[in-house]
């Protein structure tokens, strides 16, 4: 079991000595450690038992950490951390020798991000280094959006788990990365395109499924649960399944004919926002229910439905 707290001093002196401290953000829960000692790169790796190819995030406390981290900041990058920063995107930059190659999977580029959560922001400007954090959950896995979902996975492993309380967002950062003109999108999460695109023009989306992605939360199957999970219309989805028992995801009601307790709705009131806060936690919940399969429905392709829906399609992949 992992101690679970509010202590920042802790947390700074676990991390000072190259410990993993697992820190809230406003997207989900990150396992940290200090991104400039590649002993402390290794154990991230090692607890989410992450495969070396699969790059790390590095948090700083603001732009000036950033700008200390990279050779070079693009006008439209810059324009969206100024905008967007603290929060849910992650900028894919060229970076600076300081950071190890085992952050960046060898890549020249590096994952930067300021997150919005008071605690990590305090904690980070009291270190004296960035901080490279996954999400804390063991790799594949459903992100943590809770202290006790860490806990329940890694607290054997790791000594400290910041307790920022649950997290606003509920969804991985967006990631943008800049090919001269051009801003690609690889992972959608909990900055909507709308928002990117309303700040710097059109932008590409490039989710690829490929075995060789860019950033492995491309997988095909990834963010998934330990039981099968089917996407589509929920009766007919039913229907097919009737030999197994199933839990529902739904979006705004339950559905008759199947056990009330074995379904979760996310957003009562079809916000695509409270849905995605609530997402990560309900999989998890439904993952440990007496059920045979997990079936849910897509969300509306809009704003955070969007990306809701991606990790429901890469959830459902095989
Ligand atoms: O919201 C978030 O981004 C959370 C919190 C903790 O900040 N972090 C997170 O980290 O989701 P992780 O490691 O679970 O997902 C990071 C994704 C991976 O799919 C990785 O491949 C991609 O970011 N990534 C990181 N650095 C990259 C790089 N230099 N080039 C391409 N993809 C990169
Ligand atoms: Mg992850």
């Amino acid at each position: 079991m992992s101690e679970i707290g509010k202590n920042l001093t802790r947390a700074k002196e676990l991390l000072d000595q190259g410990d993993l401290v697992a820190i809230p953000t406003e997207t989900v829960y990150g396992l940290a450690g200090n991104a400039l000692d590649s002993t402390a790169v290794v154990k991230i790796f090692q607890t989410k038992n992450r495969p070396q190819f699969d790059p790390l995030i590095v948090h700083v406390a603001n732009m000036a950490q950033a700008k200390s981290l990279v050779e070079s900041f693009p006008p439209k990058a810059e324009k969206l951390a100024l905008k967007f920063w603290p929060g849910p995107l992650t900028l894919l930059l060229k970076k600076k020798n300081i950071i190890p190659d085992l952050v960046t999977s060898g890549m020249d580029t590096v994952g930067i991000r300021c997150p919005d959560h008071s605690l990590t922001q305090s904690l980070l400007q009291s270190l004296s280094f960035p901080l490279a954090a996954p999400s804390a959950n063991p790799f594949g896995y459903v992100s943590p959006t809770r202290p006790d979902h860490v806990n329940d996975q890694l607290g054997d492993q790791i000594k400290y788990i910041l307790d920022g309380g649950e997290c606003r967002v509920g969804l991985e950062s967006t990631i943008a990365g800049f090919e001269n003109e051009r801003v690609v999108i690889y992972r959608l999460g909990g900055l909507r395109i709308e928002d990117i695109e309303s700040e710097i023009g059109k932008v590409e989306v490039q989710l690829n499924s490929s075995s060789n992605p860019k950033a492995p939360g491309q997988l095909k199957s990834h963010y998934a649960p330990l039981k099968k999970v089917k996407i589509g219309n929920l009766p007919e989805l039913i229907n097919q399944n009737a030999h197994l028992k199933p839990g529902l995801l739904t979006f705004q009601k339950k559905i008759r004919h199947v056990d009330p307790k074995n379904q979760i709705v996310l957003s009562e009131s079809g916000n695509v926002e409270e849905a995605a806060q609530n997402f990560f936690a309900a999989l998890r919940e439904l993952d440990k229910k007496e059920i045979d399969v997990i079936l849910a429905e897509l969300l509306p392709e809009n704003g955070l439905g969007k990306a809701i829906n991606d990790r429901l399609r890469r959830a459902s992949a095989d």
